[in-house]
């Protein structure tokens, strides 16, 4: 028993060594729902149940001990969603979540279909692009930037910061001093920026924030800066690689595809069922408080658990034929936003610029090519997606 815990089915430190991580996720539900990985002393729950168990009951499992990504740092630049527990969290979530009503969401939509239409326009005589670089990061990072108030220029800064095109080499992972000093000089860009912003307020997510109020006072400089920073690295890796990643799913169906071609209504069923198949955001950690007995397991308190959503996305308790992509699928209520406290806030925003790519980005394709041997696979801990993705059509 001993050496098979030794043995690496799956470690989401090192996502590109899982170009296809379905059979491990199946491995695992199987054989290993409480897998000890124990090169990255790191536990991995993946089945449906027992995330659920997990998410429910954030006092063992918190996000406030350790903070919800696999990369610590020794320093934090301070603390917001994913590195605080309820109350506290819940108080600072309707704060930022009460600026995102569905009337904000709804008036983002000329903008989100104007940046797809304009990148379109840069490669559609061209007839080929790299659909992560020339399209989802820019798009992502052009709908962002102006929803949070970043000018357009600045954005590839955020854009290599937040790992969603910085391929993080193993050099930069190992060395957290370097990963603080990025943080730092984004936390410092946030603060200058939430400054000018206090002097010209504009119709963005900075100045709605400063005009909101924390437990009945408004917040400060840092405050804002850092509910910037969580939502810049919540949105930009996450829905670039949803693009990049349910662009391949489509090519790898195409009887699905052609349907949805043929009536793109059925786009937002395509976009749950991508996510639930090959989604973005493959896991995130907590650290228990309490020792915990599972499957015949104890997991120490104390310990890292990486509760991997994707795996429990291929649970066929919940999903029958988890294996088989189907835009289909009834009940589809995959994890990829998580769930719970600290489910995505962003989510109605994710699912909207998705709808959008694909109804700008499918009419123009047609039938199209995917050059599987130029891809690059996302380095980026935790996530699915390709840092290059030629496309031809
Ligand atoms: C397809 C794109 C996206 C995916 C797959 C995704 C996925 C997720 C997941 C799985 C979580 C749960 C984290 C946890 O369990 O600790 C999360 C949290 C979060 N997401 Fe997203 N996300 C996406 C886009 C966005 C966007 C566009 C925004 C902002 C506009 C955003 C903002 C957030 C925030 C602020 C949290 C933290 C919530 C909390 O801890 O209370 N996300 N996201």
């Amino acid at each position: 028993m001993e050496e098979l815990l030794e043995e690496v089915i799956y470690d989401p430190y090192l996502p590109e060594k899982w170009p296809d991580p379905i059979p491990a996720y199946t491995k695992l539900l199987k054989d290993y729902p409480v897998y000890y990985l124990k090169k990255r002393d790191l536990w991995i729950l993946t089945r449906y149940d027992d995330i659920m168990g997990a998410l429910k009951d954030w006092k063992t499992y918190s996000s406030g001990v350790g903070g919800n990504v696999l990369e610590e740092l020794p320093e934090r630049v301070g603390n917001s969603l994913g590195t605080t527990d309820p109350p506290f969290h819940n108080q600072l979530r309707s704060v930022i979540g009460g600026v995102f009503t569905t009337k904000y969401i709804s008036g983002m939509e000329d903008k989100m279909r104007s940046v797809v239409r304009d990148l379109i326009n840069r490669f559609i005589d061209k007839r080929s692009f790299d659909a992560a670089g020339d399209f989802a990061r820019l798009y992502t990072a052009g709908v962002v930037g102006d929803m949070i108030g970043i000018p357009e220029e600045d954005m590839g800064f955020f854009l290599n910061i937040t790992g969603a095109s910085r391929s993080l080499s193993e050099d930069d992972k190992n060395d957290p001093e370097k990963m603080t000093r990025f943080l730092k000089e984004m936390a410092k860009y946030c603060e200058k920026l939430v400054e000018k912003k206090i002097e010209n307020p504009g119709n963005d997510v900075i100045s709605m924030l400063l005009a909101a109020e924390l437990n009945g006072k408004k917040m400060g400089v840092k405050e804002v800066s850092l509910a910037s920073i969580t939502l810049i690295g919540a949105s930009l890796a996450s829905t670039s690689m949803a693009i990049t990643c349910s662009l391949a799913t489509l090519h790898k169906h195409q009887d699905q595809l052609d349907e949805v071609r043929k009536d793109l209504s059925l786009i937002p069923a395509m976009i749950e069922e991508a996510l639930r198949y090959d989604g973005s955001t493959v896991g995130f950690k907590r650290t228990t408080t309490r020792d915990v007995e599972l499957h015949g397991k104890v997991i120490p308190k104390g310990s890292r658990v990486f509760l991997l959503y994707g795996a429990a996305n291929h649970d066929e308790k919940y999903f029958p034929n988890p294996s088989k992509f189907d835009i289909h699928r009834e009940n589809n209520r995959h994890l990829g936003f998580g769930w719970g406290v600290h489910n995505c806030l962003g989510a109605p925003i994710a699912r909207q610029m998705l709808r959008i790519a694909y109804e700008e980005l499918l009419p123009i394709l047609g039938e199209f090519e995917i050059d599987y041997d130029n891809v690059q696979y996302s380095k980026q801990p935790q996530f699915r997606g390709y840092q290059v993705l030629p496309v031809s059509f």
